[in-house]
């Protein structure tokens, strides 16, 4: 009897591993926040899934991509299907990029680090936040190959907020180059923090300080207060001992970043970081067709469009709305990312296919960090690898050039 049971009835193997089990049960992004929502203490979760004032940016920045509906072709062999893109001269496996991320270590210890590592396992490139809670030496040396043999391509890029002290800029620039990072990417949205009313209702500090409530909330959530307590201390990594909030007392995030970052910044800053930085510039946050334009001007090698996935200025436009008419008035001069509300390969897709060169995400690998660690990250990159493939099969294109307003229509 149990031998014609075996017979007809397949067992799956139990997988021992409690994080690949969590990933195995995940269907989509979505899936994946709940995960993290569900093992994160609520005012961490709601620190990286937040956004400012009412949130209708980030709601918009997502619900935009379906503005778009595809015009798929049939009869096309689509057996072999190239996602290989070209990023700042370099050929890449699949038009994606890590966006910077501050404070990364609050959803998983080994923060930056499992990021950049899965990005250059990837192959794609990964940006490093000046908020960083490991430091430029520190994913220098972890993702550097050890031999040839080595299956990391690390590609470091660093971002930078423009401190009002310029040496604290300085010396970050200097160690950013010395550490054999390819880019910089300069971040202008943020001349001030935007409300974010999540923090504002929970106090939220950084690093989280233990009250009642984060008690309470640890219990809840015993592995990540394990691993909080158990780990070095939580710190802005690459300013330790050069700033006067490094992380090593609780504060707002307002108040660092009113404090600290220059509300003056302009486009001659963006000529001076030319004057200290010869290799390649991108200007993440630009909003407007005029902004875009003017980034031509000033002969930056990228730009993002971004609203800093909506955690700044609420009822800022869609990034993926401004790809086709940004796109439109350029040209070659520079290439240009969507970054923002990317949820599945389908929208990387849509975005290549309205114009853009590259997409980038924030949310999405930390929520794959949040619910399980390092391989979290990699079963996100792979999950918008796998759409992107999925995504060009059924449209009818083999490679990224035949992504093209052939394949794409805005809803009417
Ligand atoms: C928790 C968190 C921290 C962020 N920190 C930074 C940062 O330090 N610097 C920066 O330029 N952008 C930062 N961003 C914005 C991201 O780089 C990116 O623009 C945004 O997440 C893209 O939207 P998405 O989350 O919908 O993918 C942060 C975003 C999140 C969610």
């Amino acid at each position: 009897m149990l031998r014609s049971l075996k017979g007809i009835v397949r067992f799956k193997r139990f997988e021992k591993n409690p994080a690949q089990r969590r990933l195995n049960k995940a269907a989509n992004i979505e899936d994946l926040r709940r995960v993290s929502k569900r093992r994160l203490p609520a005012g961490v979760f709601d620190y990286i899934d937040g956004a400012a004032e009412d949130e209708r940016t980030l709601r918009n920045n997502v619900s935009s991509f379906s503005n778009y509906e595809f015009k798929p072709r049939v009869l096309r062999d689509v057996s072999n299907i190239d996602l290989s893109a070209n990023i700042l001269g370099v050929q890449t496996p699949f038009p994606l990029i890590c966006s910077p991320t501050g404070f990364t270590r609050i959803a998983h210890h080994d923060g930056e680090l499992a990021v950049s590592r899965s990005a250059a396992r990837s192959g794609i490139p990964f940006a490093l936040s000046t908020m960083a809670t490991r430091s430029i030496e520190e994913i220098q040396t972890t993702t550097q190959p050890v031999n040839s043999a080595h299956s990391l391509s690390p590609r470091n890029w660093f971002q930078v907020y423009v401190w009002k002290d310029r040496g604290v800029l300085r010396d970050l620039l200097d160690r950013a180059k010395e550490a054999n990072f390819e880019a910089i990417v300069i971040t202008v949205d943020t001349a001030v923090l935007g409300r974010r009313e999540r923090d504002v209702r929970r106090g939220f500090t950084l690093p989280p300080q233990l009250g009642i409530g984060t008690v309470l909330d640890g219990i809840r959530n015993p592995s990540w207060t394990w691993d909080f307590i158990t780990n070095e201390p939580i710190r802005f990594a690459n300013v330790v001992g050069k700033s006067a909030d490094d992380g090593s007392s609780a504060i707002s995030l307002a108040d660092h970043v009113n404090a600290q970052f220059s509300q003056s910044l302009s486009w001659n800053d963006i000529e001076w970081f030319r004057t200290q930085w010869d290799k390649k510039i991108i200007i993440k946050g630009i909003q407007t067709v005029e902004d875009a334009k003017l980034s031509v001007k000033h002969s930056v090698d990228a730009i993002a469009l971004s609203n800093h996935g909506g955690r700044q200025l609420d009822d800022a436009p869609a990034p993926i709305n401004l790809v086709g008419a940004v796109t439109d008035i350029m040209g070659d001069e520079l290439e240009v990312y969507c970054d923002g509300g990317i949820r599945r390969g389908s929208d990387i897709i849509k975005a290549i296919a309205l114009g853009a060169d590259a997409c980038m995400i924030g949310r999405p690998f930390l929520y794959g960090l949040g619910a399980a660690g390092e391989i979290g990250v990699d079963w996100v990159l792979n999950f918008f690898k796998e759409g992107m493939q999925q995504t060009m099969a059924l449209l009818g294109a083999k490679n990224l050039s035949e992504l093209n307003l052939d394949l794409i229509e805005r809803k009417r």
